[in-house]
């Protein structure tokens, strides 16, 4: 298209990664492969900071003229007080994984939460209404309900270990929704286990084996049961669920569209979803 020959006459614009490490990371190779099929001079480039020097690295970001950067482990919190501005939801979060460069203005932005809705979206589940369970309270649970209480009229329930944390959560949730949020102690949950439709595991562990167990063995309505995390360790629950025909949905999917919304905030452009998923697997 016309835009994208424009683009390759002018200077190349760039992305960053800030992190560290950085090295594993999927994202270089998943925007590189959207850049090239959309034949963009754009260019994704991860940096490995010191820790030290993360400020330096964020006022890189408008002496170099990079479009904007990705901000991962473990600098999402911290990177907060360094740029111009927080969009509505990096500021309810506490943290920042995407960072637009608007003219030399800073925008701190967080796409996790709205990256998991738009999965959710993409594999076709209805959320408007439906009764949905978080299990943890920590900065994911934080991203994935605000977007959540945000967009739809859904029935939400956190669950947490330390019940206190759950009840932070949905405090702060109540005052920027108005709207109605139950917390539970982790422990217990699985006694009420029969009434979600969505059940999303944010917790850096396995879910409570009770949880699966009553899932199992008594009939229940969940239709999907979302981990964030991704990778071998997912598969035998995973299995066990998918043998009573739930739906699992592992972390991959999150970290996909999380990055087609950063993407899209970049560049203003679509990128193309199914070239970048298959660059993640
Ligand atoms: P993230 O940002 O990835 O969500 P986090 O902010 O450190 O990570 O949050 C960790 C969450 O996992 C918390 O909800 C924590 O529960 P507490 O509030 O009780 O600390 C939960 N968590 C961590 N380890 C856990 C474990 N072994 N069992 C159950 N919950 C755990």
């Amino acid at each position: 298209t016309h835009m994208h020959e424009e683009n390759s006459l002018i200077k190349p614009k760039i992305v960053a990664l800030f992190g560290n490490p950085v090295k594993h990371s999927l994202s270089p190779i998943m925007h590189n492969i959207a850049f090239d099929e959309l034949k963009m001079n754009w260019f994704y480039f991860a940096f490995e900071v010191d820790k030290r020097k993360l400020e330096e690295a964020i006022t890189g970001i408008k002496t170099m003229d990079f479009r904007g950067a990705n901000i991962t482990v473990p600098f999402k919190k911290q990177v907060c007080d360094f740029v111009d501005r927080l969009t509505n939801e990096a500021h309810f979060i506490g943290a920042v994984n995407t960072i637009i460069n608007n003219e030399g203005e800073l925008i701190g932005d967080n796409t996790d939460g709205f990256g998991f809705v738009r999965a959710l979206i993409a594999n076709k589940l209805n959320i408007e209404n439906e009764k949905i369970l978080l299990l943890g309270a920590g900065g994911a649970a934080r991203a994935i309900s605000y977007s959540l209480m945000k967009n739809y009229e859904c029935d939400l329930t956190i669950a947490n270990r330390t019940l206190l944390n759950a009840e932070l959560l949905t405090q702060d949730l109540e005052e920027v929704t108005m709207k109605n949020i139950k917390s539970y102690p982790l422990n217990e949950v699985f006694r009420i286990i029969s009434n979600f439709d969505i059940i999303i595991n944010t917790l850096p562990v396995d879910p409570p084996p009770r949880i699966i167990d009553s899932l199992i063995n008594n009939s229940n309505t969940c239709q999907i049961f979302i981990d964030i995390r991704y990778g071998k360790m997912l598969s035998k629950y995973f299995k066990a669920l998918e043998e009573v025909d739930i739906k699992t949905m592992d972390g991959k999917t999150m970290l996909l569209y999380q990055g087609v919304l950063s993407f899209e905030k970049w560049t203003g452009v679509k990128p193309p979803i199914k070239t970048m998923k298959r660059a993640l697997l």
